[in-house]
């Protein structure tokens, strides 16, 4: 059964939060991919998201927090620009870097000065921050290197038994991660891009998303699936190469899913697993045009491509 978006019944939140209470881990819906939740003023909490992941204790998590008022207990100052950028585009797939404020554990910044905040759209995750009234450390619920989940399915079969609980608020809307905005720069620089477009910012930024990695973690080929991924420029230059692999025997499938980048986000992890679940050998891909939510999509086509 999938549960109306915000669905879930009121006694899931309930139980969710006495977990994450309790130090248990709840993996929750964003519009965005779904995200492996702890207790963010926990040190043993969030040492369990690592441990569960397989993630290096040295990449920092995401506090995701119920609304923009918050963000001054996690940060040590917020500057304009960040404060104007909350108030425009959350709740919404944007993260701010800031300076983080002492209430900020080590175990979630990797021992950086500053800290990644977030306040997400998805009417369960608000509910969970609502009832929960804290803040939620929570990177994608997949295993360290898997491409995120868009679904409570994907979860599970990611990461099982692992999980206190998983909540099921349907197939994610945006499907691709938040973007990554450092505040701590003037102007303000983008690490990663995402679910909001560089247009769509209110503020100017600049691109940093094509020097030098400041974001560990970001460097790592984060969207591949086990399958080799092989970009095409075209549907006839994807069919060419596919014949070509297929004549050595190999497993190949083209996917060409049109010009739409909204729905390519949206459904890009989902299509990368079922080339896993299909056991492809190599998927060809024909990215989307490189515009709007479609810079996002190409920047993990880039990641996926270059996995091997
Ligand atoms: O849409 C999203 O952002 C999802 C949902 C669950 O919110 N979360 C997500 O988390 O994608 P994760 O951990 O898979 O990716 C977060 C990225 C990592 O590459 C991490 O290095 C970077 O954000 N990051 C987080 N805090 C940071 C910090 N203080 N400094 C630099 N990079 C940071
Ligand atoms: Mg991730």
């Amino acid at each position: 059964m999938t549960p109306a978006a915000g669905g879930s019944p009121a006694d899931d939140i309930d139980e969710a939060v006495a977990l994450l209470r309790a130090g248990g881990l709840v993996a929750f819906p964003t519009e965005t991919v779904y995200g492996l939740g702890a207790d963010a003023a926990s040190p043993a909490a969030v040492e369990r998201i690592f441990a569960v992941k397989g993630r290096p204790r040295d990449h920092p998590v995401i506090v995701h927090l119920h609304d923009a008022e918050a963000m001054d207990a996690w940060a040590a100052r917020v500057p304009p620009p960040a404060r104007q950028l909350a108030a425009a585009h959350w709740p919404g797939p944007l993260t701010l870097l800031v300076e983080r404020s002492a209430r900020v554990p080590d175990e979630v910044t990797g021992g950086r000065p500053t800290v990644g905040l977030r306040v997400p759209a998805h009417p369960l995750a608000r509910r969970l921050l609502a009832a929960f009234g804290g803040g939620l450390a929570a990177p994608s619920a997949n295993r360290f290197g898997k491409v995120s989940p868009t679904t409570a399915a994907h979860v599970r079969a990611d990461l099982g038994g692992a999980v206190d609980l998983v909540l099921d608020g349907g197939p994610c809307t945006v499907g691709v991660e938040s973007t990554i905005v450092d505040c701590t720069t003037v102007p303000p620089t983008v690490l990663r891009h995402g679910g909001i477009t560089v247009q769509e910012l209110v503020v100017t930024v600049v691109d940093g998303t094509t020097g030098p990695s400041r974001a560990p973690g970001m460097l790592e080929s984060h969207y591949a699936p086990a399958a080799a991924v092989e970009l095409a420029t075209s549907a006839a230059a994807a069919a060419d190469r596919a014949a070509a692999l297929r004549r050595l025997g190999r497993a190949v499938e083209v996917l060409d899913p049109g010009p739409d980048a909204v729905a390519y986000a949206r459904h890009l992890y989902e299509w990368l697993r079922e080339a896993d679940a299909r056991r492809l050998d190599v998927l060809i891909v024909v990215p989307p045009p490189d515009d709007g939510i479609g810079v996002a999509v190409n920047e993990r086509l880039r990641k996926a491509a270059g996995a091997r």
